[in-house]
């Protein structure tokens, strides 16, 4: 209920320019590494240095106008300029709203191809985040056209809840994709995704078994500490090799649990957002956890 309702109110535009008027004391900060890219070059530099690689998100969706759809495919291109001068650990995920899917598919398909050119010199890799299902098969149509003209430091991800996402998994096995496999995050009807949670997580831990030995490179995004354990002890017992997985999880989610998994010798990628757009994916994270409204409405509390 709680969470449909957060979900809802991701797409209210009142309401996201009330609470982005006053993000701070709204808490969003807990989960965004600010809205400089100065900002966010400090996180970057932190995070690496507590052993983890980073993945870069600029926070904006949905864009409707061909001019920002261009601009922010330039600033991811400045964005990966800035780990290659500072030799971060560091790559960029993004998603094809920004740059400007609900415009024209072409629009979008060429900006994300510009930016991956872009990261090829500097050999980083840009991963392309799934969306609401009504993208899912442009995403995925958008991420072979890419690696059918041997662009390979690409990536894509699918979500445990859409029913399709076994079958797309195994369509993509041919190219040894590198995937990236969350639960998801949207708010989909039962017509195509798992309503109940119990379900979601079987897919889940099926999609990550099937990924580890036949897939490319699995980027396991989660954290769900069953979900974890069942991987590590999958990883060991079936000799998956090391450079061809990591664990993902979200700046400012569980960060001992993060530390955890770094110390037990695994690589792990935090996936740090940063800009001024961050309304809807703030919702999101909320409608993750029922004690993250408490501790929003502890934040307004405290002003
Ligand atoms: P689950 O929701 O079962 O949570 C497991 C545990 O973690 C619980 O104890 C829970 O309370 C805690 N937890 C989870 N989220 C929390 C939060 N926000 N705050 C505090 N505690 C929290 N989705 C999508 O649709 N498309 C995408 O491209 C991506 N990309 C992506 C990248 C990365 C790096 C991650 C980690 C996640 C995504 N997601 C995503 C989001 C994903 O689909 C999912 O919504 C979240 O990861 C939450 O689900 P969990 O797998 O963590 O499990």
């Amino acid at each position: 209920m709680l969470r449909a309702a957060l979900l809802g109110a991701a797409g209210n535009r009142g309401l996201a320019r009330f609470v982005t008027k006053h993000g701070r004391s709204f808490g969003a900060y807990r989960f965004v590494a600010g809205e400089t890219l100065d900002e966010f070059m400090r996180v970057v530099a932190s995070t690496n240095a507590a052993g983890m690689r980073v993945a870069a998100g600029l926070l904006g969706e949905d864009v409707t106008d061909r001019a920002a759809a261009i601009a922010v495919a330039r600033e991811y291109e400045g964005v990966l300029d800035r780990f290659a001068t500072a030799r971060s650990n560091a790559n960029v995920a993004l998603k094809l709203t920004h740059l400007g899917l609900a415009i024209d598919r072409d629009l979008a398909a060429s900006n994300v191809e510009a930016v991956v050119r872009h990261a090829a010199p500097s050999g980083n890799f840009v991963r392309i985040d799934m969306e609401q299902s009504a993208h899912t098969s442009t995403t995925l149509a958008i991420y072979r056209g890419l690696r059918a003209r041997g662009l390979d430091n690409t990536g894509t991800v699918l979500q445990a809840y859409l029913y399709r996402s076994e079958a797309d998994l195994e369509s993509l096995l041919d190219l040894s994709p590198n995937l990236r496999l969350v639960k998801g995050a949207y708010l989909e009807p039962a017509a195509v995704a798992y309503p109940h949670k119990r379900d979601v997580d079987k897919a889940y831990v099926r999609l990550i078994e099937t990924s580890l030995q036949r897939g490319g490179f699995t980027a396991i995004a989660t954290h769900d500490d069953a979900v974890i354990e069942h991987s590590i002890d999958f990883i060991a017992s079936k000799g998956v090799r090391e450079g061809t997985y990591e664990f993902q999880m979200l700046y400012g989610v569980r960060p001992k649990l993060q530390a955890d998994v770094v110390r037990r010798g695994h690589p792990l990628r935090i996936a740090v957002p940063f800009g001024s757009q961050w309304y809807p994916y703030f919702i999101r994270r909320l409608a993750e956890r029922p004690a993250n409204v408490a501790f929003l409405l502890s934040s307004m509390w405290r002003g």
